[in-house]
């Protein structure tokens, strides 16, 4: 009976949790309905810490009534099983075998920020439901993820060190601190988790930083496919020019994945790997989610939803065959000079990930509106600079910004980033030209551009379209030279055309 937290959920990353929380010395009770995975965990133990049968930190659990028997009070247990309908059943199994209103249920999955908000408040007579998104993958999850956690604030106090043991750690510069050998956790720096609010404000937190994770991945793709068709490179060519842009400003996990995946070939054929793969891609649904509630709560959020339809598209895979040879591309070559569109390119992508993070915290700004939360963006751009999948240097100039100016409406409006958009935006322009001309698609980019366009203008055609509602549809307009809030409507089609307050 002396666990200081139970699992419910041995798969890859309950396993791995698991096995980075024993690290940090606690002791974990362990359950699974799959008896396989419960002897994974034991075994993985004990061939990692050859000490660990003495001095063994994760207990097997038979049931869920055995592992709750074997947790101190209040019990704080882990859930890390599938997200929707799941969660729901383990929290009614455990209700079932004696969970008290105490205890805390942790739920560790890409669930929906909806789901949490109803499940604190529908358990909250039964027991305390608590959020805590991860990020990082199974890598993440065993040496250091980024954690977001939300939830009733009085059970925080009970996870908080917990957390803070086995989340992803960096160093006064931001940068992170990694080990990955088992029994030697990284044990200094500052903790990449923070408490973000009440109910679901962890998770909604989680479902932007993969919409991010969308932008980012398609924006690094878009680079791969201009530098690819326009200057004819070869994977390994820009897999070394990533390498190289990896030093600068796009310092960041994706980008050096991206590196390492393009220099690669297959064994079988010898070709370069990623020709042979099937270039139709998967979601499991955060990138959509994100989008959806920017449509819903009318925050332009554009490339996100672009990186979303982009992955819709690319699974079009019969229709695009049969397209390609009907629809044929009016492109325009020129003598492009290589070194010039390289850098056209990476400034491009520096710029498009800027507007992308932007559109990101302008979404988490509304939705701490909508939910009343209060997110504090500077921790979460901190809580990203490790362990997650977005982690980058850029991470930190974002934090800064924050820090700089807490109430910030816009990361384009602060000084750093204005900066280098004004510096940089030439090669996003270029690029996009580049793509248009040669019919090469860049969603992403096009829209980055057309974001941050818009959102610089201080007049848009939003006046005629404003008339064209009006005419059809008697949908009234404010004019410009009288009060804020004062609707008019134009009988368009009358002579003289009146006007009334509407
Ligand atoms: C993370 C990842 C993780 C997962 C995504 C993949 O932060 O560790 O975001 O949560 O890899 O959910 O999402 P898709 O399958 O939709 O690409």
């Amino acid at each position: 009976q002396n666990c200081n937290i139970g699992f419910v959920g041995l798969g890859v990353m309950g396993k791995n949790l698991a096995l980075n929380l024993a690290d940090h010395g606690y002791r974990v009770a362990g359950f699974d309905l799959d008896t396989h995975k419960v002897q994974d965990v034991l075994d993985t133990e004990a061939a990692e810490r050859p000490d660990a049968s003495a001095d063994a930190r994760i207990i097997g659990c038979s049931s869920m009534e055995d592992m709750l028997s074997n947790l101190v009070k209040p019990r704080v247990i882990v859930v890390l099983v599938p997200a929707g309908n799941p969660v729901d059943a383990v929290c009614h199994s455990l209700i079932d075998a004696g969970l008290e209103a105490d205890d805390i249920v942790v739920d560790c999955g890409n669930s929906q920020w909806t789901d949490t908000i109803r499940r604190e408040a529908e358990y909250k007579e039964k027991f305390k439901f608590f959020g805590t998104a991860v990020s990082g993958g199974e890598v993440g999850a065993r040496f250091g993820p980024s954690l977001m956690p939300g939830g009733d604030a009085d059970s925080w106090k009970y996870l908080q060190p917990m957390w803070e043991a086995v989340a992803a750690k960096v160093d006064e510069n931001g940068k992170p601190i990694v080990s990955n050998t088992p029994g030697k956790p990284v044990t200094e720096g500052e903790p990449c988790t923070a408490y973000l609010g009440p109910n679901g404000a962890g998770h909604y937190v989680k479902m932007v930083h993969n919409g991010i994770e969308y932008a980012d991945m398609q924006l690094i793709c878009e680079a791969y496919h201009l530098l690819r068709s326009l200057l004819g490179y070869e994977p390994e060519e820009i897999g070394k020019l990533f390498e190289k842009w990896n030093q600068g400003v796009l310092n960041s996990y994706l980008v050096e994945i991206t590196a390492d995946i393009l220099q690669q070939y297959d064994q079988k054929t010898g070709a370069p790997l990623v020709d042979m793969i099937l270039d139709s891609a998967g979601q499991k649904g955060t990138g959509r989610w994100t989008s959806i509630s920017a449509t819903q709560m009318g925050v332009p959020a554009g490339i996100i939803s672009e990186s979303v339809y982009a992955r819709a598209l690319s699974t079009l895979t019969g229709e695009r065959e049969l397209a390609a040879n009907k629809l044929v591309a009016e492109v325009e070559s020129g003598d492009i000079e290589a070194e010039e569109v390289e850098k056209a390119i990476e400034e491009a992508l520096y710029c498009a990930k800027i507007c992308a993070y932007a559109q990101g915290f302008q979404l988490m700004r509304a939705a701490q509106k909508e939910y009343d939360w209060t997110l504090n963006f500077t921790d979460i751009a901190k809580i990203w600079r490790g362990g997650c999948i977005i982690r980058a240097s850029f991470l930190q100039k974002i934090a800064d910004a924050f820090i700089e100016n807490p109430q910030l409406e816009n990361l384009l409006l602060s000084d750093y980033f204005a900066d280098a958009m004004a510096s940089k935006q030439t090669g996003l322009r270029k690029a996009v030209v580049l793509a248009a001309q040669s019919g090469i698609p860049t969603p992403s980019f096009f829209s980055a551009l057309a974001y941050f366009d818009g959102y610089r203008s201080e007049v848009l055609p939003a006046n005629l379209l404003q008339a064209q509602r009006d005419y059809f549809g008697a949908h009234t307009y404010e004019r410009v030279d009288a009060e804020p809030g004062e609707k008019f409507h134009t009988y368009w089609q009358e002579e003289g055309r009146p006007e009334r307050k509407a």
